[in-house]
């Protein structure tokens, strides 16, 4: 069975579709601090906090966990900035208690939901997974630090991990069953979701005086269904290679906020209010990843590589969410 940690949230959730549909049998760990039980609609419920290690390795106790995915964290950099012990604790000492655990019962095939945040300011695009890693906030550091654990764990305990850098997650299922729920909402097409639908007055712009084409950040926003496939291979590079890698997962493609805020405009055919608003400190004009190593070693063919197609899923997952 595979452990899904933190497969009520966003990206999880798709992931415990994605696996379901191949044949996999799934455990789901969660404590639903930030995830919603509607969207665990696979495999089995853990109501669980990986800070209790009691708990945890109770779960293993029960079901014959042979792989995690490691999801579970708090993902808004702006408050890893003004509460970074919230983040310390959560996303590296919890991470350690599940890793402990794990070895404990002998599991020792782990994928890792790590970010593009691990690369701080990029020196070079599109980045590579070789870029240095340099991160400018206490999320990206934990990050970071959870990969070096990895690094240093494979060495000394033989834990193979596929470390994931993911850039934007973005878009929805497309049956609508499930999609992104996020609370409060932080990502740039929810929020502009949200503005079509008269949710929100405005969407504001954080910097239009960028060196880009429109003045606005460029950013790569990669499918969640296509990073749920790229988990299943990754699963299986893992079974099959018993050897750990890092790779990053993103379109290859960026947009900028004005071409995202354009494709909402086309897809919903509403308009609304946009306000160009001051720079956000530590926000790069443009990041971009290859994701050629994932492609080549994978085998990884991502699906949603236009823009419209990504938001037209979001949208349809946003007005069935704002329904009920
Ligand atoms: N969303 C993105 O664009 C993005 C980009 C890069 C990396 N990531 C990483 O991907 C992962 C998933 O992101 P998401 O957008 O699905 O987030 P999410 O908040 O929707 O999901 C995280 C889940 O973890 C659970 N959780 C948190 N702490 C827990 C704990 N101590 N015990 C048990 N469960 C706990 C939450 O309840 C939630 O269901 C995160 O690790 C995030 O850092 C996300």
């Amino acid at each position: 069975m595979i452990l899904i940690v933190g497969g009520a949230g966003y990206i999880g959730s798709h992931v415990n579709k994605a696996l379901n549909e191949e044949g996999y049998e799934t455990v789901i760990l969660d404590n639903l601090s930030y995830g919603h039980e509607e969207s665990i609609k696979w495999g089995t419920f853990c109501n669980c906090d990986l800070n209790n290690i009691d708990d945890v390795d109770e779960v293993f106790n029960k079901y014959d966990i042979t792989a995690v995915m490691h999801f579970s964290s708090f993902i808004d950099v702006g408050e890893s900035v003004r509460n970074p012990e919230k983040y310390y604790h959560n996303n590296v000492l919890n991470t350690m208690n599940l890793i402990h655990v794990m070895l404990k019962h002998d599991v020792k095939k782990f994928i890792f939901s790590s970010t593009c945040a691990t690369y701080g300011v990029p020196q070079k695009i599109p980045l590579v997974e070789d870029h240095p890693q340099n991160p400018i906030n206490p999320y990206g550091w934990t990050k970071l630090m959870v990969e070096r654990i990895l690094k240093d764990y494979d060495k000394a305990y033989g834990l193979k991990s596929v470390i994931l850098r993911y850039f934007n997650a973005s878009g929805a299922d497309k049956s609508g069953e499930i999609g992104e729920w996020h609370n409060p909402e932080t990502h740039l097409i929810p929020l502009i979701l949200d503005a079509a639908m008269g949710k929100r007055e405005d969407i504001k712009i954080f910097g239009t005086d960028y060196d880009t084409p429109d003045g606005t950040c460029i950013r790569d926003y990669i499918h969640v269904t296509d990073l749920a496939d790229a988990h299943i291979l990754s699963l299986k590079y893992l079974e099959q290679n018993n050897k750990s890698n890092q790779f990053n997962l993103g379109n290859g493609q960026g947009f900028s906020v004005r071409e995202v805020i354009e494709s909402v405009k086309r897809v919903t055919g509403k308009d609304f209010k946009v306000t160009a608003s001051e720079r956000r400190e530590g926000d790069p004009a443009i990041l971009i990843g290859s994701s050629k190593k994932a492609k080549e070693v994978l085998g990884w063919n991502p699906q949603y590589t236009d823009i419209d197609q990504i938001v037209e899923t979001a949208w349809n997952w946003h007005q069935k969410l704002n329904k009920e």
